[in-house]
């Protein structure tokens, strides 16, 4: 098969080549650099995609012994540990060596002042010219002084019209509602320009997210079929496995945990808002008529600008939330969310909240009201610690006339489903109707199959990689407008603010290892519709 290369596929990187430039990560001793950023460059060296004159410098407290030396051995764990690809020594000892860690506290002025030394004398060693991408992997009470004193150091340079340039990444959550949302917004512009500015959603960079829109706009048969007229409704889910505290699975002892994070936010602000919202947003959006960065953008921004605001009166009806207890997730036994909570608290002894409301689990029905989806609904979930990691967008197609094989009411024909699988096992498959052998006219649900990785040798890179390429491209089409972080937070408002001021102490739950809540099956079930089984 001869695999056509367009420089016009989605964003622009394909046409601008990364930039040499100095990444330098705030956080790099922190989770998302061990488990995500680290491994993704490491990747990008292997295949040779990383600008000539490249290195990475980690900036942050928590090395110990030789900085330099502690944050090479960290990438390398974390390599090691959950990369697609492990570390292969020819490789590795290239990669290290464009490796460097500064030592210093993010509110300390003389930190700042180190890191910019060091960064001269790399931009010296590896022949750099002063291009920067600062990487925010840091939590969002971090952010306003790490980028203070960037620009008093000195250090926050031109977009990139000169010779060298300044980026910077914003990792979410940006804010933790619409007002604190534009704060961070604010706090970054007193730095950088919108055009300096990339907000991450690592969902943009899944390889079935930008998929979606080769499938709809290089495939003649499905957008005339896109719309209203043709689609029933649509479900979205992210279906997690894991919950928020990870354990060695032989002594149970706790190895990590995400609750000092995720209490108090939750799903809808952890997953909904943006991920979910975004995934949305590329599988309802109108052609854009270029593929540059902001014509697609503002063919997002259109969908968030027509979902349906859902009156705090409706919230009942069209959302809901629930929280996991102990259960049973593939023959292991875990505990519940509250009991995770507690033991966090505990274990720092810290009082712990005393009955954590934080939902883990969200459904909600969405409609997008413009002449393409009028009257859609689109069904969205999420959770933590359902039976399995499963992602996927499905597009249910409406049913064909009840006549001929659709004639008889008690057996109604299966409808025909269109399902993109985000992960774990990228591809999509349709669903259609098909006749079984033999001399009766028998009709049976059959499925057109395509999977990456069997018809694609190479490991799909990862979300990361590819959007690490575009900020040294300069490429924003898969990042975040802050229109479309200010629209998302606008949808959520009204659901979080009724949740918030809800006099129910007692949010429904769900044991750990089923599919969520009973409310969630009838939220779709008032529909006449199920949620799909994945
Ligand atoms: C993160 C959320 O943004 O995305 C996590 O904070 C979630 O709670 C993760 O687990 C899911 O990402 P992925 O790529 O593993 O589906």
């Amino acid at each position: 098969m001869e695999i056509k290369s367009n420089p016009l596929t989605l964003g622009a990187a394909h046409t601008l080549l990364p930039q040499p430039c100095v990444l330098v990560i705030f956080g790099a001793a922190g989770d998302l650099s061990w488990r995500k950023l680290l491994p993704a460059v490491y990747n990008l060296n292997v295949d040779g995609v990383l600008p000539s004159n490249f290195a990475v410098v980690g900036f942050g407290l928590g090395a110990e012994g030789d900085p330099d030396e502690w944050i090479r051995q960290r990438a390398k764990d974390g390599t090691t540990r959950f990369s697609r690809r492990p570390p292969d020594e020819n490789h590795w000892s290239n990669f290290a060596r464009s490796l460097f860690y500064v030592n210093g506290s993010f509110n300390d002025a003389r930190a700042y002042a180190q890191l910019k030394a060091r960064l001269e004398s790399i931009d010296q060693q590896f022949g750099i010219p002063g291009s920067r991408v600062f990487y925010l992997a840091v939590p969002p009470n971090v952010v306003e002084m790490s980028v203070d004193h960037l620009k008093s150091a000195g250090m926050v340079g031109s977009s990139g019209e000169s010779r060298s340039f300044t980026r910077v990444i914003v990792e979410k959550p940006i804010g933790r509602d619409l007002e604190s949302a534009r704060k961070v917004i604010a706090d970054v512009g007193k730095a950088f320009a919108e055009n300096q500015t990339y907000r991450i959603d690592h969902y943009l960079g899944k390889e079935t997210v930008q998929n979606l829109l080769v499938i709809r706009f290089a495939n003649s048969i499905f957008e005339p079929l896109w719309n209203k007229n043709h689609i029933d409704h649509v479900q979205i889910t992210v279906a997690e496995e894991e919950g928020l505290t990870h354990r060695d699975p032989k002594t149970h002892e706790i190895t990590g945990s995400r609750i000092g994070y995720y209490e108090g936010v939750g799903a809808l602000r952890d997953m909904v808002q943006n991920h979910i919202l975004q995934v949305l947003c590329v599988t309802a959006m109108e052609p854009p008529w270029s593929l540059s960065a902001d014509v697609v953008r503002d063919a997002k921004i259109g969908v968030l600008r027509c979902l349906r605001p859902i009156a705090k009166d409706d919230v009942k009806t069209s959302a809901v939330r629930a929280q996991y207890i102990s259960g049973d997730v593939n023959g292991e036994d875990v505990p519940g969310f509250r009991h995770e909570v507690r033991e966090f608290y505990t274990s720092r002894k810290q009082p712990a909240p005393s009955e954590s409301s934080t939902e883990t689990f969200v459904a909600m029905r969405v409609f997008i009201d413009n002449w393409r989806w009028a009257d859609v609904p689109f069904y969205i979930r999420t959770g933590k610690r359902l039976p399995k990691r499963a992602s996927e967008v499905a597009i249910q197609f409406k049913d064909v006339p009840h006549i001929l094989f659709n004639a008889h009411a008690d057996i109604p024909l299966e409808p025909t489903v269109l399902a993109l699988r985000v992960q774990p096992e990228e591809g999509l498959s349709l669903r259609i109707a098909s006749k079984l052998p033999g001399p009766k006219v028998r009709i049976y649900p059959v499925k057109l199959e395509f999977n990456y990785s069997a018809s694609y040798s190479e490991t799909t890179p990862e979300a990361y990689e590819r959007l690490l390429l575009d900020v040294m491209a300069g490429d924003a089409t898969l990042f975040m407008r802050r229109d479309a972080v200010e629209a998302a937070w606008q949808f959520v408002m009204p659901v979080l603010e009724s949740w918030e001021h809800s006099r129910d102490r007692f949010l429904p739950e769900y044991r750990a290892g089923t599919w969520g809540p009973l409310e969630a099956d009838k939220l779709i079930e008032a529909d006449g519709r199920q949620w799909r089984t994945l």
